[in-house]
Formats: structure tokens, C-alpha cells, sequence
């Protein structure tokens, strides 16, 4: 944990935003999660709401942040003697509470009625949005006569409140950050010594999680270890890698207290990349140095997105598989069949920073509204950049039978797309290199340590062990 006074400051900043509201703001901690029986549970993983504002990192616990006089209540048990048998040592409910610099403690038992007797007197209840059907179940048993209503307890200005202040990462965190990604960079570069002809990917996920839990506090999210980099989010490890794919990498660890790394490489297995594959290669690259450099204070995500986007273009009309002109190809969206997701997203104790507590509220801002556009709609970031702010920065050129197989039969963007030449690269799969930027003051610092990204410290990299 970080020191108690880190948490008492963030709530004292989170009341002092929300000095025009008042009442009860619930936090809701995370609950162990059966795998297949109560004794057998799936990794703790405490909500990250609660982790930020109190730093308590077991489950069992709630809290309440009280508006009108600032004060926190952490709602818990003692450890019974059967949780010490079993599980070991628990600090008391009391000791926990000083840990997240809070002074009032109450039994877990009593959080029902506080919220009932705030309801009676007409305080408001603010809640955030249950993610967990566990969460959603005992918002339900604890509002008790005001169940129907859990959805009209969630509270705007305090979901804006806690995103505005957790979206600009202290230097603390960035340290914490920084960690997240040391752990990551050593996951890579695992990846990139068993990257050879022969080995499982199954092999190698077996080993990034390995790393993964040896250095920090596990994956930050179930990694993409695939020659099947198409799929954007693949969790099947079922291939074994031969000469001349391609083995997209999509990993991160997380750091002692959570914060998480997602960083992508794309290693050729067995050798140089073939001539085909460097020069998509290199586009991705080239779109991925161009965003970086663009990011500074005052931009807007969505801005450096359509830079990309225009940089994939331009190589993808080279190459002979887009007609230009550029902009109108980009404007109709016609690129998207080769880069259908966003640019990046934020960063934080979350892979996708927050996301839990609305997409939108995270990346968009009041003005801007997100497109229905294939492509443009899954962009998670698209609002002006502030110093403060972590972020991924992550294009990618994909090949993928379905969509093609679709926008071919309907013509779609025909002017723009030369569909035949397409389908003799859909041996490809995916390309997509993704590093974490920190935007300073001035521009932005990328995070963590240097992980093989040229073609040529790729290739030198790739099955060197
Ligand atoms: N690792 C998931 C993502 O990059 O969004
Ligand atoms: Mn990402
Ligand atoms: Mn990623």
C-alpha cells in the first residue's frame, strides 16, 4: 500500500470536488469469486475504485465516504479463528483502517442499516456501477426496501469526479507504472527467445504468466500469444509456431499495488520477416512513431488517431492494397478493414483505465460524441490530452478472412480497397505494436524500459537464446 496519508488525501480532494453534493458515496469492495466451489476461488482481485481510495487489498470490506464531513467509514469483520487456521494471519479490522488512513470502523453487518437510515432521512446515496452480478446482489439485499432503484443510486457527478482524479497519474503511481512495465519488458523478452520453429504458444503464455507472478502481482489481463494476431483479442494458445509466421504478443504485468503494463510486439518466428511482412511491418511502426511524437497537452486523442490512421493509408496505397486519395479513403472509414479498433486507451489501475466506470465518461469528452462509424466506434480515447494522463499507443494492420470475406461480397469501399490483391496477404494475420506513454507537461515520455521494436533489433532479438 501506499502511505495512509496518500488515501486520506485522495478522499479529501474527491469531497472537495463534489463540495456541491452531499450524502453517502458507497464503495463497494470485491468479493472473493468461486471457480468452481466456494473454497476454490479465482485470484483475488480487490475493485479498483476501492483500491484507489482506501488501498485495502483483501476482500470483506466496504466503505462509505460521508460528503457533509469528509469522513470515511470502513465497514468489516475481524478474522475468526477458522481464517487464521486456514489462511493465516489477519490484521484486525482496526489496523486496516489505519492502513487507508480512516479513524471510523464498523461490522460488516452494519453497512445495511447506515444506508437505511440515510435513505430515512432523505440523504442522497451515491453508488457506482455494479460490473459484478455479486455487487449487483448486494446492492439489492442492502437497499432493502429501495432495490428496485440500485440504477438511479449510480451518481453522475460523482463517476466524473473520481475519473477526472484518477485519470491524472500522481508520480507515485508512475513509479508503480514504471514497475508494471519492467516486469513487462522481461515477459517480452521471454517471448522473443522462445519464438522459434517447433515451440507451443501455449509454452510461451505458460511463461509470461510465470514471469508475470514471479515479479509482480500477476497478467494485467489474459495475453494475446498467437500466430492468429488477426483476432484481436485472442485467448487461444492452441497453435505451435512454425518458420515464417508471425507471433503477435499482446502482455503485460501489474505492479505490487496493481497498476498495469499492455504492451505489444510482434516477433517473426525462425528468422528475418519475410519481404511482405516487413514492409507491413514497418507501416505499423511508422503509424506507431508518428502517434507518439504527436502527443502533447492540448491534443486530441481522436486527432492522433486520424494521424495514424492517414500514416497506415498512405503505406497500405504503397504497397498496392488501398487506393487513395488518402483523406477521403480515411474519412469513409475504408482503412478500418485492415485497422478496425482505436489507437489506444487510458492506462492506470485498469488495463482499460476506469472502464468499469464508463467508457464514454473515460475517453470522451462533454462535447464529443463517439462515432457509429466501423473502426472509429471501439475507440476508447479519443478527448484532449492533459499532463498527467497514461496512455497506450497501439496501431495495427490486420488480415481477417470474415471481415474480408464480407466487405468483398458487398462492394464495400470497392473505390478504395483492391480486394484482390488483399486476398493474396491473408497469410499475414496481425501486426500491432503498442507501448505506454506518460504526457508530460510538454509532450509525453514513453514508460518502462526499451523492448525491441525495429525490424532490425526485432529480427536480432527473435529466438536468441
Ligand atoms: N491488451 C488489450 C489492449 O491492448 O487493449
Ligand atoms: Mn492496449
Ligand atoms: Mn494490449
Amino acid at each position: 500500500m501506499f502511505a495512509p496519508p496518500t488515501y486520506a488525501h485522495r478522499r479529501r480532494t474527491l469531497c472537495r470536488t463534489l463540495r456541491d453534493e452531499s450524502g453517502l458515496v458507497l464503495f463497494l469492495g470485491n468479493e472473493e469469486s468461486a471457480m468452481n466451489a466456494a473454497a476454490n476461488p479465482y485470484p483475488f482481485r480487490q475493485d479498483s475504485t476501492f483500491l484507489y481510495y482506501f488501498g485495502l487489498d483483501v476482500p470483506g470490506l466496504d466503505a462509505v465516504l460521508d460528503l457533509d464531513d469528509g469522513e470515511a467509514r470502513l465497514f468489516g469483520d475481524d478474522p475468526s479463528l477458522d481464517d487464521i487456521v486456514w489462511m493465516g494471519d489477519h490484521p484486525s479490522l482496526r489496523d486496516r483502517a489505519e492502513r487507508a488512513g480512516v479513524d471510523r470502523t464498523a461490522p460488516r453487518s452494519a453497512l445495511s442499516e447506515t444506508l437505511a437510515n440515510a435513505l430515512k432521512q432523505d440523504r442522497p446515496l451515491h453508488l457506482l456501477p455494479p460490473y459484478r452480478p455479486r455487487h449487483r446482489q448486494r446492492l439489492r439485499t442492502l437497499l432493502g426496501d429501495a432495490r428496485d432503484d440500485v440504477e438511479a443510486y449510480v451518481s453522475a457527478p460523482v463517476l466524473d469526479a473520481i475519473v477526472t482524479q484518477r485519470s491524472v497519474k500522481s508520480e507515485a503511481e508512475v513509479e508503480q507504472l514504471e514497475a508494471a512495465l519492467d516486469t513487462t519488458a522481461h515477459m517480452h523478452e521471454a517471448a522473443f527467445e522462445r519464438a522459434a520453429p517447433g515451440t507451443s504458444e501455449r509454452a510461451i503464455a505458460g511463461r509470461l504468466a510465470g514471469i508475470a507472478e514471479a515479479k509482480g502481482r500477476g497478467l494485467s489481463f489474459r495475453p494475446t500469444c498467437s500466430i492468429r494476431g488477426e483476432v484481436l483479442h485472442n485467448h487461444d494458445y492452441s497453435h505451435s509456431l512454425s518458420a515464417n509466421d508471425l507471433l503477435l504478443v499482446d502482455a503485460g504485468g501489474t505492479s505490487p499495488l496493481h497498476y498495469a503494463g499492455d504492451i505489444t510486439r510482434v516477433v517473426p518466428v525462425g528468422g528475418p520477416f519475410t519481404d511482405r511482412q516487413r514492409r507491413l511491418y514497418n507501416a505499423v511502426l511508422d503509424a506507431q512513431t508518428t502517434a507518439l511524437n504527436a502527443i502533447e497537452p492540448g491534443t486530441s486523442f481522436i486527432e492522433i488517431h486520424r494521424h495514424a490512421c492517414r500514416v497506415l493509408t498512405n503505406h497500405l496505397i504503397e504497397i498496392g492494397l488501398m487506393n487513395g486519395p488518402v483523406d477521403a479513403a480515411v474519412n469513409a472509414g475504408a482503412h478500418a478493414l485492415f485497422f478496425p479498433h482505436g489507437l489506444g486507451h487510458m492506462l492506470g489501475l485498469d488495463v482499460h483505465d476506469m472502464e468499469n466506470l464508463g467508457e464514454n465518461r473515460v475517453g470522451y469528452a462533454e462535447d464529443q460524441s463517439r462515432s457509429d462509424q466501423f473502426g472509429l466506434h471501439t475507440l476508447r480515447l479519443a478527448r484532449p490530452l492533459a499532463p498527467g494522463f497514461v496512455l497506450t499507443v497501439e496501431p495495427g494492420l490486420y488480415f481477417i478472412p470474415a471481415l474480408f470475406s464480407q466487405w468483398r461480397d458487398e462492394h464495400r469501399h470497392a473505390e478504395y480497397i483492391n480486394y484482390e490483391r488483399t486476398e493474396a496477404f491473408m497469410d499475414i494475420g496481425g501486426i500491432r505494436i503498442e507501448d505506454d506513454v506518460l504526457v508530460t507537461n510538454d509532450g509525453a515520455r514513453r514508460l518502462g524500459p526499451e523492448i525491441p521494436k525495429t525490424v532490425s533489433a526485432v529480427e536480432a532479438q527473435a529466438g536468441a537464446s
